[in-house]
């Protein structure tokens, strides 16, 4: 009896050394020390024995419960302790690691030249419109005085869409120009108009450093009472400064689209040579950059606009030649090329 309070201590006491989590701590805890425990029961049985045995038998009993209290809550707070710091670790953010990079990416050069020409215009009064590229030979040519026959088709190669009328004429086309949606635009708008439209264009045409069968376009379209060839140069010079600089020299001459008359094309002085002469201008000092003239009148009645009342001029360029002429690109297959290491220049 005397040395039992000892020997449950010492087996408690190894049992407590090997647990490693708070649950197995607290079935250790009402093992020994709770209502039901071993000490308790011997406690509890005190009261059986006659008074002066009571604490020759109790006082060991109640030294070793003291001694296994203490031992429980050191445990106790250990266990905790380690708890937390595996918390602690899972959650820490090591602040020395690098960052992890956050890939930007950027708009295509043709995408920001695009951009660049539309706010220029926009500026200016303008509207940004646009329209499909599946097109009606109607659209594309009908309407802009170029019917069946006409020569003007064969300067631009065209990729038909494969579906035919009773005739046999296809009807339906790659849109050659962006001319195109001013047909559209004079059709469904109402004079004073003001807008300009970009998009995709193509030319069944084989590739190389100058061409590809798909490339871009802004076309724009002025319609109002009242306007004139000086509203078209005006407009188109100060386009030209805005982009190429204020210096830049800009020349105006006669030439023909079957939708303008008169039509003109504008050039501005060789980027390169500065007007001296080198091979990217031929020799001449001087770059062609877009084409113009004032709406035909018959294009304006055909869209339903009283060629009487009002004028309108119309212009058109070519988007690819501006960042080539710009940054000196000599071939046009580098923009479609997805090759990263020339597109992340820009
Ligand atoms: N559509 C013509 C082309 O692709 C360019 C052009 C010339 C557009 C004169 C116009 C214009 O609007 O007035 O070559």
């Amino acid at each position: 009896m005397l040395q039992e309070p000892e020997k449950i201590k010492l087996d408690a006491l190894r049992e407590l050394e090997d647990i490693t989590n708070i649950r197995e701590l607290e079935a250790w805890r009402v093992r020994y020390l709770g209502r039901r425990g071993k000490l308790t029961k011997i406690l509890r049985g005190l009261a059986k024995l006659p008074p002066e045995e009571r604490k020759v038998v109790g006082e060991p009993v109640n030294v070793a419960k003291t001694y296994l209290e203490e031992s429980f809550r050191q445990k106790e707070k250990a266990l905790r302790e380690t708890q937390l710091a595996a918390a602690a670790k899972k959650e820490a953010i090591d602040v020395t690691l690098p960052g992890r990079p956050f890939p930007a990416g950027r708009l295509h050069p043709i995408t920001q030249t695009l951009h660049e020409i539309c706010d220029i215009f926009v500026a200016m009064g303008f509207q940004v419109v646009e329209g499909p590229e599946v097109e009606w030979d109607y659209y594309n040519f009908e309407a802009l005085n170029i019917p069946k026959e006409h020569p003007a088709r064969d300067t631009m190669s065209t990729s038909w869409v494969d579906f035919k009328t009773d005739r046999g004429e296809s009807p339906m086309l790659l849109r050659t120009h962006t001319t195109s949606v001013s047909a559209r635009i004079i059709e469904t708008m109402q004079p004073p108009i003001r807008v300009v439209e970009p998009g995709k264009v193509f030319r069944y045409e084989a590739s190389d450093a100058t061409h590809t069968p798909m490339f871009h376009q802004i076309d724009g379209q002025v319609v109002d009472k009242g306007i004139t060839m000086a509203d078209l140069k005006g407009t188109l010079y100060e386009f030209a400064r805005r982009f190429f600089g204020e210096d830049r020299k800009v020349r105006f001459r006669c030439d023909y689209f079957p939708f303008v008359e008169p039509g003109v094309e504008m050039a501005i002085e060789c980027l390169v040579c500065g007007g001296k002469g080198c091979r990217l201008c031929g020799n001449t000092g001087w770059i062609e950059i877009l084409g113009a003239g004032m709406t035909h009148p018959q294009v304006l009645q055909r869209g339903g606009i009283d060629p009487e009342v009002y004028t309108g001029f119309a212009f058109g360029m070519g988007i690819d030649r501006m960042p080539m002429l710009r940054y000196g690109i000599d071939d046009i297959r580098l923009f479609y090329s997805s090759d990263l290491r020339f597109l992340r220049q820009f």
